[in-house]
């Protein structure tokens, strides 16, 4: 089977056979098909999409690509949870020791921030010394000690998708439903999970913009869990605006540690709620509460009497981390950086975010990446003051950037000034969960 056969099949729109699409994932894998011809059949993939076969077997491939986790010997329900990528989305750092709090033994399997999107390895990172390079032996002994790892994929865990994700981004093929369920459920399928939660986002900084769109996407992720023997639920929610009150990874770190510690503000509340709410739905779905309303009494008690804290403090001691950070959470803001105010430009409610702007701006001062390679400045990040609905007056600030140096200053103020909508009458709110699939 010669690869441009199975590029100029997928070109002209005709279905895959199981094996051809083996073919291309080994080959992208042990590097037979160079780069130019796995891009081509991606592209045709996208373009001309799949079927739900086509979409479970390049599921089931990739997965088979590398190594799985191991985790028969921990004597816990295993659950996780996964977000398809937002801006200021840091519920993972909060959910991961809640969830372990509640009794669930969590393999976090993440990624770094790409684009307008975070990551929560670069968040972790932003710990002075937090390793997220662990071993398959590292994961599985950090989860059995204190209940949750967080790891970066290993160099053995889904090779394939390293690869495949590498060539969307750059080439612009992330936002097709097929190949983001293969690379999401690859991944998560070999954590050899009990139960995964999908936090589908949607809106202004999603990749999935509309409500229809995310519906499709988790409704195939859904299917694709449940198809693999493992509980899968969806929760489609609010990306119309960033997250919680920070943007950038050393603020997203302190925010967390602030809900964690009971210290949270009225901009970090929907930040501790959808956490409770995700975590919630993997205590129910693993049999550990017998009612969601249980299920969320229990996330609400350990969150509030410091369990999921004492879990992130023992999680980040054995990732050699600075633990001092879970103590003194406002030593993750000692960089030298310049803050800056964006001020409203007319009286009126903000009616609206440009979410993704407010990413691309944050990636644009060094907070994010716009190329794989990239290296990312933790301190750098965007403060949110108002949330849609907010009223405010001409000159009122809106929100506040931090920058290391500012030469990209003008652009950035000017990105995140258009960024906010403002409108004389009062936008009606919608609820941070807008669809629950599964
Ligand atoms: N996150 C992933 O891991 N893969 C995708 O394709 C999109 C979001």
């Amino acid at each position: 089977m010669f690869p441009r056969d199975i590029i100029a099949k997928k070109r002209d729109g005709k279905r895959l056979t199981d094996a051809e699409i083996r073919t291309f994932v080994d080959g992208v894998s042990n590097q037979s098909w160079a780069d130019y011809q796995a891009t081509a059949l991606v592209m045709a993939m996208f373009i001309n999409g799949l079927d739900s076969r086509e979409q479970h077997q390049l599921t089931k491939s990739m997965l088979e690509s590398g190594e799985v986790l191991d985790l028969e010997a921990i004597d816990a329900p295993k659950a996780d949870k996964h977000s398809t990528g937002g801006v200021g989305d840091k519920t993972s750092l909060i959910i991961a020791p809640l969830a372990a709090a509640c009794g669930l033994a969590v393999p976090m399997i993440s990624g770094r921030g790409l684009g307008h999107t975070g990551g929560t390895l670069d968040k972790l990172e932003s710990i002075d010394g937090y390793k997220v390079r662990l071993t398959k032996a590292e994961i599985i002994s950090t989860v059995s000690k204190c209940g949750f790892a967080m790891a970066g994929q290993t160099m053995k865990i889904v090779p394939a998708d390293r690869k495949l994700y590498a060539l969307r981004d750059a080439a612009g093929m992330i936002e097709s439903v097929p190949l983001i369920v293969a690379s999401i459920m690859s991944k998560k399928l070999a954590e050899s999970l009990d139960v995964l939660v999908l936090d589908v986002k949607t809106g202004s900084g999603a990749f999935m913009k509309t409500l229809r769109s995310a519906r499709e996407l988790a409704k195939a992720l859904v299917k694709t869990g449940k198809a693999f023997g493992v509980k899968t639920e969806a929760v489609i929610t609010d990306m119309d605006e960033p997250l919680g009150r920070y943007v950038g990874n050393s603020l997203e770190v302190f925010e967390c540690l602030q809900i964690m510690r009971g210290e949270a503000d009225e901009l970090m509340k929907p930040t501790a709620d959808l956490s409770i709410e995700l975590t919630a739905r993997m205590v129910f779905l693993s049999g550990l509460e017998k009612s969601i309303e249980k299920a969320r009494s229990l996330c609400r008690r350990k969150l509030a009497d410091g369990s999921a804290l004492e879990k992130f403090q023992e999680n980040v001691r054995l990732q050699g981390g600075d633990v001092s950070v879970c103590s003194r959470p406002k030593s993750l803001l000692k960089a030298k950086v310049k803050k800056t105010a964006i001020k409203a430009v007319a009286s009126g409610y903000i009616a609206g975010m440009d979410t993704r702007a407010i990413g691309d701006a944050v990636a644009l001062g060094g907070g994010g990446r716009m190329l794989a390679s990239d290296s990312v400045d933790h301190a750098v990040g965007f403060e949110k003051e108002v949330s849609i609905g907010s009223k405010v007056s001409k000159g009122d600030v809106l929100g506040h950037v931090y920058l290391r140096e500012s030469k990209n200053l003008t652009a950035i103020e000017r990105m995140l000034g258009d960024a906010y909508k403002i409108s004389r009458s009062k936008p009606t709110s919608s609820p941070i969960v807008r669809e629950t699939i599964g």
